[in-house]
């Protein structure tokens, strides 16, 4: 790396009508020197080179450049080499390439992590060491976890005061940034409290072991008893925080994921702690809500297969249900635990050893499951053995394998009082031939898929550079709340693709973009929204992704407006005003180089 100092230097200290006269023969021709261009073959000279704004160009041609893109294009050479040249030339000495210190990559709220890294550890001693925290251990050894889980989890405590963790944190960090970690809650007296009081404390962590948040649970007699205490209080959302991303130990479960290939989704962060003392270490837990798409795409990162083990009760087969619709990208298995227990309940009342057999072998498949979920409650009820048939078919076709299906076809059958085997199969038949047909069709047109609005969505692959970059930026936007909010706060950005600046709008405004937003816009933005969630990313950002896409769009945006000026310079050429095009060209030139 040569430094943008050191060029220009070199550039000063040579005189362009020098360096291209050695190779050229030039005549003086009013303020320029003119001869034959060395790049096409020509009789008449229209090869410049302006001595005053050191460039030269042919109208013949169009080449044009300074004295470093002369000796690149004229030797064949990189743009370093001919830096080399022309120093030679110049007498100056190039030190050996000068390394850049480039600043250590920051984290942009690196201080969020860093107050919740001394709250986890704060919390964990309270419960650890002190008086107060024996009684909330004890009520965790009662619960089955000893010592070493207790410490694996880092579980910790939140004593039942009012600011135990402010008056730990504010001497170390701004009342700004410690308000923004979520951890605290203004009160109009100006005082701060802690958002976390008489809870056990689960950290919760991203998927590198960094702490985002915590979750925490009532354990006191007199809380439980209240009906208005949540049991567990998650964290708000905060600019590290989205509960909809990220899973309860993922950070701990990545490995064993890996390696075995298939992930257990449980419900709660007790169930995937007795999955661990059962010896099973690849699970995770969404943090009290629902499976969300986002969940989804990130443990796509990860693996293929899901084993959904949910709790036993109603509440827990409808969320299977739910889970599967969002998981058909996935093999799906499912654990339906005894006696509507949930895996922790389960090892309350059974030995480890019994919940490792269960979780590695009692699962069905997603159609077993789904056979069982939606088989009519009163079996004897003939329009609900109809309606079954009819929500069961379709997803019994959908298998691929044949012999799969025949089994499946047994089941329904040995469920419905009123229908024989083949009665089943004749429904799934049905839609089997439809199944090959849609299949068929699809491969026979090359057709791109049509969406909602009816638009044609053309490939990402025909979008120019810049669209591209700011498609892939936006989805970051939609995609990390952290990211969205980072440019939220920056008064001087906008994207240059109109329609995703309009997004940018109701993203910035909504946080994002509903349904119904995007009815009310023109055809065009919407088309521009479903092309980014074409976007094909992987869930992590990378360390450099988001100034690369910065560094891109501005170049590309240059780009353009060099392919504007560059059409302006050709058209005065054509009128024959050569004075004002060099001009122009001058100016075009020290942009290019800009941007090299
Ligand atoms: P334990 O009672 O400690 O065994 O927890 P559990 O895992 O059996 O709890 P449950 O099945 O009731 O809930 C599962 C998950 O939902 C928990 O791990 C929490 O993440 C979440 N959850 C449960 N209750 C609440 C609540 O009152 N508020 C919130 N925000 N989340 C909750
Ligand atoms: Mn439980």
């Amino acid at each position: 790396m040569i430094s943008k100092e050191k060029i220009n230097e070199i550039k000063q200290a040579v005189n362009i009508v020098d360096v291209i006269g050695e190779t050229i023969s030039l005549t003086k021709a009013g303020r320029n020197f003119l001869g034959l261009c060395p790049f096409h073959g020509e009789k008449t000279p229209s090869f410049n080179v302006v001595e005053d704004k050191q460039f030269f160009h042919c109208f013949g041609c169009g080449k044009s450049g300074d004295v470093f893109k002369f000796i690149e294009e004229y030797r064949g050479i990189s743009f370093s080499d001919s830096v080399q040249v022309v120093a030679e030339k110049a007498g100056i000495e190039l030190e050996q390439q000068a390394v850049v210190q480039r600043e250590r990559q920051v984290h942009p709220h690196q201080v969020l992590f860093d107050i919740h890294a001394e709250a986890e550890k704060f919390y964990h001693a309270l419960l650890m060491t002190t008086k107060m925290g024996a009684e909330a251990r004890q009520y965790l050894h009662q619960r089955g976890l000893t010592d070493e889980v207790i410490k694996h989890f880092q579980l910790g405590l939140a004593p039942q005061e009012q600011n135990y963790l402010y008056r730990h944190l504010s001497g170390k960090f701004s009342e700004q940034d410690l308000l923004a970690s979520g951890l605290f809650n203004p009160a109009d007296n100006n005082l701060i409290y802690d958002a976390f009081q008489g809870r056990i404390m689960f950290p919760l962590t991203d998927e590198h072991g960094r702490v985002l948040a915590f979750s925490g649970r009532i354990w006191q007699q007199k809380d439980s008893e209240n009906k208005q205490i949540a049991k567990y209080k998650n964290s708000r959302s905060t600019a590290i925080f989205n509960k909809s991303y990220e899973l309860y130990h993922l950070d701990k479960a990545k490995a064993s994921i890996k390696k075995s290939r298939e992930v257990y989704l449980m419900e709660g962060f007790m169930d995937v702690i007795a999955a661990h003392r059962a010896g099973i270490d690849n699970a995770v837990a969404s943090m009290g809500t629902a499976l969300t798409r986002e969940h989804v795409h990130h443990l796509a990162k990860f693996c293929k297969k899901v084993i959904l083990t949910y709790d036993g009760d109603a509440a827990g087969q409808a969320a299977t249900a739910k889970a599967l619709e969002e998981l058909q990208a996935f093999q799906v298995e499912i654990i339906s635990l005894p006696e509507n227990l949930d895996p922790d309940e389960f090892l309350a009342r059974n030995s480890e050893e019994l919940l490792h057999q269960v979780l590695t072998n009692s699962r069905i498949s997603d159609v077993e499951f789904l056979i069982q979920y939606l088989k009519p409650e009163n079996p004897d009820n003939l329009q609900m053995q109809i309606d079954f048939v009819d929500q069961i078919a379709p997803i019994i076709a959908k298998n691929k394998s044949i012999t799969a299906q025949n089994s499946y076809i047994y089941k329904v059958a040995d469920v419905l009082p009123d229908f024989d085997y083949g009665q089943v199969e004749a429904a799934v038949n049905h839609l089997r031939v439809n199944e090959r047909q849609a299949r068929s069709q699809m491969i026979s047109s090359s057709q791109p898929p049509l969406t909602t609005f009816g638009a044609e969505l053309p490939r990402q692959a025909r979008l120019s550079r810049l669209v591209r970059a700011e498609n892939h930026l936006f989805y970051r936007m939609v995609t990390h709340l952290y990211i969205l909010n980072d440019y939220r706060l920056r008064e001087d950005f906008a994207f240059f693709t109109p329609e995703l600046q309009v997004l940018f709008e109701l993203l910035k405004e909504h946080g994002e973009v509903t349904a119904y937003d995007l009815a009310q816009q023109t055809e065009q933005v919407q088309r521009a929204w479903y092309q980014v969630l074409e976007e094909k990313l992987p869930e992590e950002v990378g360390e450099n992704e988001l100034e690369e896409l910065e560094r891109r769009r501005h170049q590309e945006q240059l780009k353009r407006e060099n392919q504007q000026k560059s059409r302006v310079i050709r058209e005065q050429v054509h009128v024959g005003n050569t004075e004002a095009a060099l001009d122009e060209l001058a100016q075009l030139i020290a942009q290019k180089r800009k941007m090299e």
